[in-house]
Parts: structure tokens; sequence; C-alpha cells
């Protein structure tokens, strides 16, 4: 496809701009352009088409089903969009004076209350840009916490396998070592592993509930204890919220700090590099370490950690997150959660006889399976597989994470979908499975419809070509 630097004809143009309403003002020499910007000129006819045809090459939840374990794409009301798209809130400037911002304040407030409750801690930081941020500004809450009480020593963050993988960057970013666990045979944390590695270095624990295999960790009562008793803190990766939401509170499990995922759990667009949104949220011990530049009551400044994001964070996302929980209502968040986990039940139900499990028993809101066998069998491995369910009008899952699993293939219905839907795309799964016995090496040349069909990954992730060469 032509790029549109390509399709550029001079003195072709589509901008209709009003006449000018401010003065002319000249830049000084050196911060002016040496020659015009290079620009594509294009007319509004191609223009449209040029972006047409980008998006009918992507594929999104509008597309069809997107199972895409770990990063929870769900279909996000539009009521949300509308929100986010009031003017009064789309023309806001962050430099404004905060007493001419009310409305955005109630917003951040409003949210917080509802999240307290969920969460079950006592205050919110909204600036967290995303996940893997709250993440960093949780640590470093932990870190300032612990050499507030003169215990610098405390250098160590136990993270079992298990977690999701931005948990060991994050702790090695706060400057932390990461102590890493060896899970069990069931795939959850094992309590004799934990105890041997807890000691006065332990700052704390990171745990990620439901875990990367998508199960709920049973011992967590005796995790928190274990982790306190011996002086460190606890932090709940609440990136997979929506599991538990409503049902279950990390601050009755003991946790002292959290992050949540507003664009994995509260319905606002995932992917595409954001926007997203990652609050930070905690106990009252720790809300003086708490990002200064926030709305929170308990936000202290002398001992805040100081600030992690330019003005407010991303407040559209917050106001698209609290637009659906105002649509859920109390009720609605539970059901949020059971759905979810109805709905990978019975999938993975439908799917584990082709395909084993990675766990035994129920999930949570994902799976983890395992295309071993059909690797070893047929030589069609689950990159083969899920290039093959891009024909059948599926994305595909996560592949190849968690790393703890061969062949992996995580998926995540997700509580916005229709059993029609599910029952759908089990009957995919499982055809491809029988196809890969009969033709194997169809699938390994799959996928046929999509507009690019294996590139090079490693080199357009090592390599990207961002810039267009001028001829
Ligand atoms: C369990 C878990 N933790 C952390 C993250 C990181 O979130 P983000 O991608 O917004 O940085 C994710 C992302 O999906 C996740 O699933």
């Amino acid at each position: 496809m032509e790029l549109i630097f390509e399709k550029s004809r001079e003195g072709r143009s589509s901008a209709i701009l009003p006449p000018c309403d401010v003065p002319v003002v000249s830049l000084p020499q050196e911060l002016s352009r040496k020659r015009r910007a290079r620009l594509p000129n294009i007319d509004e006819n191609s223009l449209s088409r040029h972006y047409s045809a980008l998006e009918s090459r992507s594929f999104g939840v509008n597309n069809g089903f997107y199972p895409l374990g770990s990063c929870t794409m769900k279909y996000n009301p539009k009521l949300g969009d509308e929100a986010a798209a009031l003017p009064g809130f789309t023309s806001l400037h962050p430099l404004q004076e905060p007493g001419t911002l009310r409305g955005c304040l109630k917003v951040f407030d409003m949210l917080s209350r509802y999240l307290c409750p969920i969460t079950g801690m006592d205050a919110f930081s909204f600036q967290p840009a995303a996940g893997a941020q709250g993440e960093l500004t949780g640590l470093l809450m932990i870190k300032a916490y612990h050499e507030s009480r003169g215990e610098a020593g405390r250098v160590n963050i136990i993270i079992p396998d298990s977690a999701h993988g931005t948990n060991p960057a994050s702790a090695s970013m706060a400057g932390f070592t990461v102590i890493n666990i060896k899970s069990g045979a069931d795939g959850r944390i094992d309590l004799e592993t934990l105890k041997s590695v807890t000691d006065s270095t332990t700052a704390g624990i990171m745990l990620t509930n439901p875990n990367t295999l998508g199960l709920f960790e049973t011992g967590i009562l005796e995790i928190t204890e274990i982790v306190h008793k011996a002086g460190g803190l606890c932090y709940y990766d609440g990136a997979n919220l929506n599991a538990v939401a409503g049902l279950f509170r990390p601050g009755d499990m003991g946790f002292d700090v959290m992050h949540i995922n507003l664009h994995k759990t509260f319905a606002t667009p995932h992917g595409g590099g954001g926007p997203g949104s990652g609050p930070a949220g905690c106990k009252k011990i720790l809300s003086e370490f708490l990002p200064s530049y926030g709305f929170e009551k308990d936000c202290g400044e002398g001992k805040s950690i100081g600030r992690v994001h330019g003005f407010y964070g991303n407040f559209l996302v917050a106001v698209r997150a609290l637009a659906y929980l105002l649509m859920l209502g109390r009720d609605g968040v539970a059901d949020m959660a059971g759905n979810a986990v109805l709905n990978a039940n019975y999938l993975l139900a439908k799917l584990k006889g082709a395909y084993p499990a990675a766990s035994q028993g129920f999930c949570m809101h994902e799976f983890v399976l395992s295309a071993e066998t059909l690797k070893e069998k047929y030589g069609v491995s689950a990159l083969d597989i899920a290039k093959g369910l891009e024909d059948c009008g599926i994305h595909p899952p996560t592949v190849y994470f968690p790393l703890i699993v061969h062949e992996a293939l995580m998926l995540e219905p997700t509580e916005t979908e229709s059993r029609e839907t599910l029952d759908a795309a089990a009957d995919m799964f499982l055809s491809l499975a029988q196809k890969a016995g009969e033709d194997a090496a169809s699938l390994r040349g799959a996928p046929f419809s999509a507009a690019v069909s294996r590139p090079d990954e490693v080199k357009a992730a090592r390599r990207p070509l961002l810039r267009y060469e001028w001829k």
C-alpha cells in the first residue's frame, strides 16, 4: 500500500481553515524552520480513503472476537466516549486555575469514592498513565515508607514466576533487587518457598492476582501474613481486577498498596499505545507517600514521592471509567466480574480436550492452554494456530506467555461476549486443532487473508522504520 507521502501531489489540499483571528507573530530566526515542512499535499477524498484503507488492514474489538489474554480487549460502551468527548472536558487546559476545574476534580473525587470501597484501599492517585507506571509508583511508595522508618536495608521485592512481566521490571526500576520464586505444582505460590526467602531485607511482595495462569491465589491471607511478620509490605497487581471486582477486596486480604488498570477493568480502549491509566491506591499507612499532585484528601506534601506524570494524569480515561461505573451500578460491578469468570470457564471447558490446559480446575477471567501436543505430533505451533485464527476472523490469543508454559495460548474472552460468539470461536479453535492433523502445511503458511502474513517480528520491534525517507 502506498504511503500518504507517496500519494502527495503539489498544490492539493484538504484543509479548510477559518481566517486567522489572532495577531500574526514572527518567530525569532533561530526558532524558525530553515525550509517549509514537507507535509503530504492531498485532497480530502484521497485522505479519507487512505485512512479507511489503513483501518481495514487492522483488527479491533469492533471487527470480531478478540480473546487476547492478559490484555482484556473488551467491548467499551460508546457512552464512555460520549462522556469523554463533552466539550467541558475536552476544551480544558492543564494550566487552568484549579478553581475553574471543579467538574474535573469532582470526576476524580467520585471515581476515588467508587474505587476505594471496591478495592478496600483508603486513597488513590490518578497520575500513573499505565499499569506498569502504577506499579512503579506503588513500589516507590514502599521504598519511601521503609526509608522513613530508618529501614533502608529492605532492598528485596519477592515476585513469583507467575507474575505479570512488568512486575520485576518495575521493581528493578524502583531500585529493588528482585527475588523470584517458583510457583508450586498447582501454579500458585508455595508458602514454604515464600517463607524461605522472607527476612529483614524484605521490602515487600508483589502479587498478581488472579495470576498469569488465570488462577486465584488460594493462600492469600497466609502470604500477606508471612510478609507482614517479616516487616515487609504487600503490593497487589490489580490489573486483573475485572475478575474479582465487587467480589473480593485486596484491602481486606492484607494488601497495603495496589494499582488498577482502568483501561482493562473499567472499559476504556486498550491498545495502540494508550492513553491508559493505572491509578495507584493504598492504605492509610502509605497515603502520605502518594504522588503529590493529586486530589486525594490524605495526600501529604512532605513525604510524597513527588510527581509521576505531568499535571493530572490521563483525565479522559478517568471520565470513561467513571461513566462505566455509573452505568454498572453496585450490583453491576460484581456481575461484570462474574460474567468474565463464567465466560472464561465456558470456553476453557470447550477447548481443553483439544488443547491441554496449563492448570487443573476452574480458572478466573482468563486461562492458558498449550499447543505442545500439536507441535510434537504434527509440527504445528502455538504461533501457527494463532495465525490460522486470523483467517477465521478471530484475533489470536496471546501466545508464548506466560513463559512458564510451553507453546502457550492465553485466552481472555471477557465479560462482554455472548454465548453465540463463544460457541462460534470454540468451533474455530477446534477445527484448527483438527486441521493440524490433516493439513499441517497449510496452517504453517497461514494467514492467507491478512494484509501482512508473517512479518519478522524481532526486526519490526528492534529496527522499526518510522521515518519516511524523502527521495
Ligand atoms: C497483570 C498485569 N499487570 C500489569 C500490566 C501492565 O499494564 P500496562 O500495560 O498498562 O502498563 C498488565 C497489562 O496488561 C497486566 O495484565
